[in-house]
């Protein structure tokens, strides 16, 4: 079965054609950043409006670069929700039109499951059951995943995500939006013990998590360095190595408990700060020293992309509509409404 996946619900255009026996085959990403940079976020209609104008083209190189011919598709998958109304228009609205003109059926994809199911791609391949942590710039989640769809949330935030925190700690510090990469790098220059944050509810004894306080910390430190005359570059730097050390000493904790308390065995990673390197090494060692396995994304896979969607949109096939041209979005879809595979 060839499937071509549409990721549109926020300011990326994904787009990639899986094979269920041969694997992702083709996968193209136009992001927005430099078109949002000027605003400090994403200004939706303009991530609308740059969706129409790349969708087209990107599913042109996808089914080129792949050799499908429109017509040996099996299916279509799109992100229904949640994100931008907007922007999941676009996406949804092609895809609807290509499943008409086809006469193919058309998969509406839950954005969240995508992320969940992405470690699926990686080679090898994580076997269900597993923990995920879903970690991105709206998430910061841990589900017990027993298959598709069945999904248990057993921990969460109780306010920002891990990657808004980055984010928001980024441009404390100067940094361009989006924070997450640019925050990473500037944190490869910093000096150890050179500043001190809080772990945040790292001895809670379960698996709620907040990072709101440890911006609030950053705010602080930052003040108290102005103020001193001492926020150069280098304490910039140190700044930002501690607030990765504490996300991620954090984050850790965490996903030990939560496998320790669900009993699993594997650990997956998914969502845009799965990319952190220091996230990764880390979860690599400590997952391995308690005899457990831990499995990510290809880094570009952690971000929004179309190749997840596509693989979501395979294993759900059978929730296909057919291509009748009617079609809706759920900006709003709550993960825990979706039914099993
Ligand atoms: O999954 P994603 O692309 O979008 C959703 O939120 O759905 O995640 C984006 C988030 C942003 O907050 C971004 O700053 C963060 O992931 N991020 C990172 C890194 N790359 C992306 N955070 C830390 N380190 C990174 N290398
Ligand atoms: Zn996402």
């Amino acid at each position: 079965m060839r499937v071509l996946g549409i990721e549109t619900s926020c300011d990326e255009t994904g787009v990639a054609v899986y094979d269920t026996a041969a694997g992702l085959l083709a996968q193209r990403l136009h992001t927005q950043v430099d078109l949002h940079a000027r605003y400090g976020g994403v200004v939706p209609e303009l991530a609308s409006r740059d969706h129409v104008r790349r969708l087209v083209p990107l599913i042109e190189a996808v089914l080129a670069e792949s050799n499908t011919p429109k017509a040996s598709l099996d299916a279509i998958a799109c992100t229904e929700g949640p994100g931008l109304a907007g922007a999941l228009l676009v996406g949804a609205s092609v895809a609807h039109a290509l499943g008409y003109a086809l006469g193919k059926p058309v998969v509406g994809v839950h954005h969240l499951e995508g992320h969940l199911l992405s470690p699926l791609l990686a080679q090898p391949r994580p076997a269900f059951p597993f923990v995920a942590l879903l970690v991105s710039g709206g998430h910061t989640q841990f589900h017990d995943v027993e298959g598709v769809g069945r999904y248990r949330l057993c921990g969460d935030t109780l306010d920002d995500a891990a990657g808004e925190a980055f984010d928001k700690t980024a441009t404390l510090l100067g940094l361009p939006y989006p924070g997450g990469p640019a925050l990473a790098k500037l944190a490869e220059s910093g000096r150890d013990g050179k500043a001190s944050l809080p772990r945040p509810m790292i001895d809670s004894g379960d698996l709620r998590m907040s990072f709101s306080g440890l911006k609030t910390a950053v705010a602080t430190l930052v003040r108290k360095r102005a103020a001193d005359g001492a926020l150069d570059a280098q304490a910039k730097a140190d700044i930002a190595l501690e607030f990765q050390h504490a996300v991620v000493d954090v984050l850790v904790a965490k996903s030990l408990a939560a496998l320790r308390t669900t009993g699993r065995e594997r650990l997956v990673v998914a969502g845009g700060v799965g990319a952190n390197r220091e996230l990764r090494a880390r979860l690599v060692a400590e997952v391995a020293r308690r005899g457990r396995e831990v499995y990510f994304p290809d880094p570009a896979l952690c971000t929004d992309n179309g190749a997840m969607i596509a693989l979501a949109g395979a294993l759900r096939l059978a929730d296909a509509k057919p291509g009748d041209g009617s079609f809706t979005v759920r900006p709003r879809w709550e993960l825990a409404a979706l039914p099993r595979a």
